[in-house]
């Protein structure tokens, strides 16, 4: 225990939680011998369980608590703005927070990327994104373009959709079939980069970068540039453990996307609000998007909030007289998320976040290299406070695991120690196995420690059962 006592509901709630909730992207048999874990207090870059029991909050949630747990101010701004206005839907109306922050993101967001439409989450945002795609070539003479692009392995949200546009086909089958007309283009894992694509010994990064951003063309080339709405990329991906964009990457998309006037979406629903020590990842890599879908950071995770960003040449056609934008949703731009996302921003400028990120995130990494010399570890990559940690078989050959071993290694053994040692991340096998990290941006080098403690005592241990 650090300080804290058993819930005293303790018994209730596993009944209740086994009998009636269901558990996102969940294998409820697992709970069939164990508890599952509740947790019921934050604080700082801390959780509880209901058991008293402390973790480091390694995962920042779900990539969405950038400034921790407990923040009282956010807490206030919340319950100020149910007060006053509880709810209000931004359906032909506005009410003063979805309208400052829709400004204030325009502020943030670069270039010409001046209009904010408010969604509850990321996926929607993307699902967004598509349909402005489609309706805003409808409306421009171009009604064939309707395809988008993406990439191996990438993750875009749940909806149809969205799922259509997710590269991950374990996640579809069950689904389908899903929207037609999205096609898959190579993600920027230098580390299982194709044989020749990375320069002769397979370290050049700028020509990898050069022939992943190519395939894009290839791949409009393949579908006819004529049907190509968009291509939706991270600016990190995330999905298969951090592939940061290689040098000059999204540069050469950028050309490949005016050539052939395909839009290029910024998945940012991550990245953004000081993950990579920035407002948008787009800015810390130099390029301009036409779109930008973000969520997650918006608010801190303190209320549900999602956003597309678009440029002011995509709202264009619906300014005109008659024309619309037939889509939107009940919570979308809710009174209390805005109110407490201007808050959340409020702290990011006045604590300084993200430069307290850029500042820390070379001994961030510094710090979790110290693994490497652990025999499973294959690869530490990412940038700002978001990394992944490679896991091998073998090291010289960068040999993955089979899914059996995977299944032993991966959910058997290290997902549940390292819970158990106090640190909540994810080990995720969605693409090669890979321990997630993504800490909330306020901590510091005794956290970094704290991590890689943990981390090492459980892959020390894991390299001895393969
Ligand atoms: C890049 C990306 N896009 C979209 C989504 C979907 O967001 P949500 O779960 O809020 O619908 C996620 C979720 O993690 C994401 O990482």
């Amino acid at each position: 225990m650090n300080g804290m006592d058993r819930h005293p509901d303790y018994d209730h709630l596993q009944r209740a939680a086994r009998d009636h909730l269901w558990m996102h992207f969940t294998r409820h048999a697992s709970f069939d011998d164990h508890d599952v874990p509740v947790i019921v207090k934050g604080e700082g870059a801390y959780l509880w369980d209901a058991e008293g029991k402390r973790y480091l909050d390694g995962l920042s949630g779900l990539f969405v608590s950038q400034l921790g747990h407990g923040r009282e101010e956010l807490a206030e701004a919340a319950a100020r703005q149910m007060r006053e206005l509880a709810f209000m839907p931004i359906w032909s109306y506005g009410h003063p927070n979805a309208i400052l922050l829709a400004e204030r993101v325009a502020g943030y967001a670069p270039g010409d990327l001046n209009r904010v439409f408010f969604t509850t989450g990321g996926g929607e945002a993307v699902e967004s994104a598509w349909k402005l795609a489609k309706n805003y070539f409808k409306y421009t003479d171009k009604p064939l373009k309707h395809k988008v692009l993406s990439r191996t392995i990438a993750y875009h949200g749940t909806t149809h959709g969205a799922l259509s546009i997710t590269g991950l086909p374990t996640l579809k089958q069950q689904f389908e079939p899903l929207v037609p007309s999205t096609f898959r283009v190579p993600n920027t894992n230098i580390y299982r980069a194709p044989h020749g694509t990375a320069g002769p010994d397979g370290t050049d990064a700028e020509a990898f970068g050069r022939w992943a951003a190519d395939q894009i063309a290839v791949a409009i080339e393949d579908e006819g540039p004529d049907t190509v709405a968009a291509v939706f990329l991270e600016p990190v991906q995330n999905a298969g453990g951090c592939f940061p964009p290689p040098p000059g990457y999204f540069q050469r998309v950028r050309e490949i996307c005016d050539e052939y006037d395909v839009l290029l979406v910024s998945d940012e629903v991550i990245c953004a609000f000081g993950r990579l020590g920035h407002m948008f990842g787009a800015e810390r890599y130099g390029y301009q998007p036409d779109i930008i879908t973000c969520a997650k950071g918006l608010t801190s995770g303190y209320a549900p909030l999602g956003a597309m960003i678009a440029s002011d040449r995509l709202m264009e056609p619906f300014q005109r007289a008659g024309e619309w934008f037939a889509h939107g949703y009940t919570f979308g731009g809710h009174p209390v998320s805005t109110a407490v996302a201007m808050a959340n921003l409020d702290i990011f400028e006045r604590e300084q976040i993200n430069a307290h990120v850029l500042d820390n995130e070379a001994a961030f990494k510094a710090t979790l290299d110290r693994l490497l010399d652990i025999p499973i570890v294959g690869d530490v990559r990412g940038a700002g406070f978001f990394y992944g940690i490679e896991l091998v078989k073998d090291k010289s050959t960068k040999e993955t695991f089979t899914d059996a071993e995977c299944e032993r290694l991966l959910y058997g053994f290290v997902s549940k120690q390292l819970f158990a040692e106090g640190l909540y991340c994810r080990a995720d096998d969605r693409g090669d196995p890979v321990v997630q990290i993504a800490p909330p941006l306020i901590c510091d080098q005794s956290h970094f420690d704290e991590i890689e403690q943990v981390l090492r005592t459980v892959l020390d241990k894991a390299s001895t059962l393969i």
